[in-house]
């Protein structure tokens, strides 16, 4: 016997069942982006290995330990996206829209992460990815905060809290660093491994250590808020200050570092209580060194991404799931000629009534058999042919919700205008 194919480990299929929370939370983060004047853009889902190297800093876990690369045909080395900033940021390059231009972009799409997979957490997941280019902020961050919170109030989310940080400039974080590598350096042999490495390499992700005995030494780390350069603390005093203004609560972590190397200034996340280990569901910050270090204009931007498995389960734990939509119209037929004119009839009804769900029971059946799965597909009209009825003229309308469920026949050419009646009483 042949063994069955696996889905690759961390990779899951969304299925029927789980489609309408999908497109909801999508269409809803769609329209939101669409209001506050953001465009989307697509980019590929491979790009350059060096791309993400030197966007995202070779010592985070994401470069180190966790990117699908691979060679490819003609020896060029590829990785699939990780995440989607570098690719946005190389699209905004490569196709020469900076030169001191305002974007406000964002894009969609599957990430490819190879890290250890459990609850929330998967190896190929989606984001939904925006991205303001060319504002210094601290409005803009402000208004994408405000963005984002505007979101979970569509979904019906409430079981999420803000928090934000800055990380100051990069001066500023390069003086903090050497007091932190200097903090460390005394506590050297008590360190995880893969902190001792990051020690002389980048000691700021030994904040975002998991590891408890490291996190009980990071506990009493010098605090980068309290190092910051004083245009960053302005810069944050008016985040805070436009939040408040806006009445969006958030704590400040000083903690929050962010696993990827190109943030500056402003970093923020969304974390959320329901879900675990895997508690962030949306995470971002201000990133004005990456564009120039990549090889553009030299240009201040800001952005976040959400983790969209991650809010499809908040709304599902919040009950929020939009209720499926069930057809208008349920076509039953039997006989041959019957079945033929029952696709015609369900055209005709398509074409006079756009937008309406018209949905024909393909496969022959009992009308008893017809009418539970009528039923079963929340349709609230069967239109019934029967060969018998056709050869004299007519066909058969039955409501099937409601009090009046009487079954009646009409001549075929008053179909249409029958159902538009129906229609009209019935919504
Ligand atoms: P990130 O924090 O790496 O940031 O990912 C953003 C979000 O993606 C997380 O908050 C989480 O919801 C989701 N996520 C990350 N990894 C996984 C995973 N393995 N499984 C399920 N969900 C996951 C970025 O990717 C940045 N590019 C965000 C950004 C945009 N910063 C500026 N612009």
């Amino acid at each position: 016997m042949s063994r069955n194919i696996q889905p690759v480990t961390g990779m899951k299929d969304v299925l029927q069942a789980e489609i309408g929370v999908w497109q909801h939370v999508e269409r809803t983060a769609a329209a939101v982006l669409a209001a506050y004047g953001y465009g989307e853009i697509r980019v590929p889902v491979v790009e350059h290995t060096e791309l993400f190297k030197r966007a995202i800093g070779e010592y985070t876990d994401v470069v180190e330990k966790e990117m699908y690369t691979f060679t490819d045909l003609g020896g060029d080395s590829l990785t699939l996206r990780p995440e989607a900033t570098a690719g946005v940021v190389r699209a905004c390059i490569s196709n020469g829209l900076l030169r001191g231009a305002r974007l406000k972009l964002w894009c969609q799409g599957p990430m490819f992460r190879h890290e250890k997979p459990q609850k929330g957490r998967y190896r190929q997941f989606n984001q939904v990815d925006v991205e303001a280019i060319g504002f210094a902020g601290p409005d803009v961050d402000i208004e994408l905060i405000a963005l984002s919170a505007r979101l979970w109030k569509l979904l019906g989310l409430t079981r999420v809290k803000l928090q934000i940080n800055s990380l100051g400039t990069p001066e500023a974080r390069r003086a903090y660093r050497e007091l932190l590598t200097a903090y460390f350096r005394g506590h050297f042999a008590a360190l995880d491994p893969d902190s001792q490495r990051r020690l002389e390499g980048n000691p700021l992700r030994i904040l975002d250590s998991k590891v408890a005995s490291t996190q009980a030494i990071v506990a009493n780390a010098p605090v980068l808020t309290d190092h910051l350069d004083p245009e960053s603390a302005a810069h944050f005093a008016e985040l805070r200050a436009g939040l408040d203004a806006l009445g969006i609560a958030y704590t400040v972590n000083p903690r929050l570092v962010r696993g990827l190397d190109y943030y500056s200034r402003t970093v923020f996340e969304w974390i959320t209580d329901a879900l675990g280990a895997q508690d962030a569901v949306c995470s971002g910050g201000r990133y004005d060194g990456l564009i120039a270090q990549m090889g553009g204009d030299a240009t201040p931007a800001v952005g976040f991404a959400m983790g969209v498995e991650r809010i499809v389960e908040l709304v599902k734990i919040a009950g929020m799931e939009p209720k499926a939509p069930s057809p208008d119209v349920f076509v039953m037929a039997q006989g041959d000629t019957a079945q033929r004119s029952a696709l015609q009839l369900a055209e005709q009804l398509r074409d006079a009534f756009p937008g309406r769900g018209v949905v024909v029971h393909c496969g022959q059946a009992k009308f008893k058999t017809q009418f539970r799965r009528a039923d079963e597909s929340g349709a609230r009209l069967a239109l019934i042919v029967g060969d018998d009825e056709l050869a004299r003229g007519v066909v058969a309308l039955k409501p099937l919700r409601g009090a009046d469920t009487t079954q009646t026949e009409h001549p075929v050419a008053d179909l249409t205008a029958r159902v538009d009646e129906f229609f009209r009483r019935s919504t």
